[in-house]
């Protein structure tokens, strides 16, 4: 036994700040330190700095930071106490109860009683099922629902019997304070004094946190009555919109994988364990939070969402886009055949049809539209959707983001882009009404084609709005790209100006242009709202260095023909086929 004061130092000795994080978060390194999505605030562009040299960790973002214990703290929701005894446990320090303040440790006590009463209680419904007698019918359900026994010892389901008060004899005899399983929500009281169980004669599904540990439980009907299920209500150590089914058990699998299969039920998530799929977690009756987004991000690149293929589903998917978008993690969506949900499509097909719809799932976006938007639809049709995505579209807050969305929006609607960009900006704090109605309505007769940008705006956009493409572009032959002597005048000022200054030039550049032509397009350009998101940029730029290498190779082509160099013309040529090949995957 050590004292409370060595045993941090000791834990901090031992651990390595980096490694630990590294499991929650996914880190890069940058120089010194090592940087990531901030766990605790939304953002898509990493703040989150992990610095080893002193073993501390901060966001710029949300301005959280310290040490390991208070990471672990904010991260597991837990007490300084709690997090001093995970880590000493992890780290093999010995530590003697007894050394923090009083009220922390009446916080963590409380806590503790509760984990302590639930991991009763699940002892209890373990026992439960697999009582020969009182278990039979519950054995029996979920034999005919395909789970093995295998299963049920690994993620210990259970059984609450058909009785009022079994849950609080078992309580009672192991001396366990009702008071605590109350406040655990595993029994309620009566009117009249007492309490009562309550989950009665229902499969039980325990939900553990990340340390494994129970926070509560979920329990399903043997038979068509309502409710269907019933979750512990929200306690100090259960908050539904924040806990993943599954996840205790899937977060390697999802580190391995880099992506994270999402379902909305318990036994969506067993039958697809079951039949190997590791990377699944399990939404619990709730919609999706930006917290469950939070989690996820530190361990997968990516998220595939699979909704029943109801209105419901198609609707959550909506919702949910929002969220994704503004957490800065990609995510796909599937829809299975009708009447399926994820259970039954497993049971019925096996796991490799389902990988396969896996790996055609759409963007979120494009899923949504190719749903609800045909080029069939009426105008009142395409009206009536746009009104929905409108308030989606508000909601996401980058807005490179948002001009991608709409821009293909618009495409899919054949609406204007401005029209689109126009009732956005009139629906922020009122709900589309007939005004927005009626202007989509004259976009849509008035042009069915969607606004495409020419090579001059994408470059002057680039150097606009993502200054780091500019020494890229300023280094490639731009010069060959335009025929128009207004952009050259205009971009070659640009670049002289940077070069002068170090960074974006000053207002005044506008007024340093020769012509009244480039004044305008450059006033002009700068009005435009950037067009592309962080990835389509980088893309953006190889395509415009791609370009300038095409016209370059062309060029000399042509001049070595006209000189009756044949064997240049020849190399030449190979490249150029080597290139194409290359273009093909070959
Ligand atoms: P099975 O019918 O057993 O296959 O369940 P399911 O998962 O297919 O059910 P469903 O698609 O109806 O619901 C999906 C998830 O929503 C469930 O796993 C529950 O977490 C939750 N849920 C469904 N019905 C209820 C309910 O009545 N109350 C609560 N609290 N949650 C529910
Ligand atoms: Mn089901």
């Amino acid at each position: 036994m050590v004292s409370y004061q060595s045993a941090k130092e000791e834990i901090k000795r031992s651990a390595d700040i980096v490694e630990l994080i590294g499991e929650f978060v996914q880190l890069r390194k940058a120089g010194r330190n090592h940087v990531g999505l901030c766990p605790f605030h939304a953002e898509k562009d990493p703040s989150f700095t992990v610095t080893p040299e002193r073993q501390t960790f901060h966001c710029f973002g949300c301005k959280k930071g310290g040490d390991i214990f208070s990471f672990w703290m904010e991260y597991h929701s837990s007490t300084f106490q709690e997090a001093l005894r995970d880590l000493a446990e992890r780290y093999h320090v010995t530590i003697s109860e007894g050394f923090s303040a009083a009220a922390e440790r009446e916080n963590t006590a409380k806590r503790d009683a509760l984990f302590k009463i639930n991991e009763k209680a699940a002892d209890y419904f373990q026992r439960a099922l697999s009582h020969p007698v009182k278990g039979g019918t519950a054995r029996d359900y979920l034999n005919g629902r395909s789970i093995s026994k295998e299963t049920i010892s690994e993620f210990r389901l259970g059984y609450a019997p058909d009785e009022w008060d079994g849950l609080i004899g078992f309580l009672r005899h192991d001396h366990m304070g009702l008071d605590k399983a109350a406040q655990a929500g595993l029994i309620i009281p009566k009117k009249n004094g007492g309490y009562y169980d309550r989950f009665r004669c229902r499969i039980i599904f325990p939900i553990f946190d990340l340390r494994q540990k129970v926070v509560g439980f979920g329990g399903r009907v043997l038979d068509d009555s309502l409710p269907k299920y019933l979750n512990t209500p929200e306690t100090p150590i259960f908050h539904k919109g924040e806990f993943l089914y599954g996840l205790h058990a899937s977060l390697n699998a999802i580190r391995k994988k880099h992506r994270a299969v999402i379902v909305e039920g318990y036994m969506d998530w067993l039958a697809l364990r079951k039949h190997g799929l590791g990377e699944v977690v399990a939404t619990l009756g709730t919609a999706l939070t930006a917290k469950h987004v939070r989690k996820l991000k530190g361990y997968s690149r990516e998220a595939v969402v699979v909704f029943d293929s109801d209105e419901a589903g198609k609707a959550a998917v909506l919702k949910s886009l929002p969220i994704f978008s503004n957490e800065g993690l990609s995510a796909r969506a599937v829809v299975l055949p009708d009447g399926h949900d994820p259970d039954s499509f497993v049971n019925e097909n096996g796991l490799t049809p389902f990988l396969e719809l896996l790996d055609q799932a759409s963007a979120m976006l494009d899923f949504y539209l190719e749903q609800k938007l045909t080029p069939t639809d009426s105008d009142e049709e395409k009206v009536r959707v746009l009104k929905e995505i409108l308030p989606v579209l508000s909601e996401i807050r980058d807005f490179t983001l948002r001009s991608l969305y709409v821009r293909r929006v618009s495409e899919r609607a054949g609406v204007k882009e401005e029209i689109v960009w126009s009732e956005l900006k009139r629906f922020v704090g009122n709900p589309p009404g007939k005004t927005v109605e009626r202007n989509l309505k004259q976009g849509l007769a008035s042009s069915g084609v969607a606004k495409r940008y020419h090579n001059d705006v994408v470059f002057l956009n680039l150097l606009i709005h993502y200054p780091h493409t500019v020494p890229r572009l300023m280094d490639c032959e731009w010069r060959i790209l335009f025929s128009d002597p207004v952009i050259v005048e205009v971009v070659d000022t640009f670049f002289e100006k940077y070069h002068q200054e170090g960074h974006f030039p000053s207002d005044d550049l506008v007024e340093s242009l020769d012509s009244e032509a480039a004044r305008n397009q450059f006033r002009e350009a700068l009005l435009q709202p950037p067009i592309y998101s962080d990835d389509e940029v980088e893309l953006c730029v190889d395509m415009f260095e791609e370009r300038v290498n095409e016209i370059k190779r062309k060029a000399s082509v042509q001049s070595a023909g006209k000189r009756g160099d044949f064997e240049g013309l020849n190399e030449l040529l190979k490249a150029k086929i080597a290139k194409s090949l290359r273009g093909l995957g070959t």
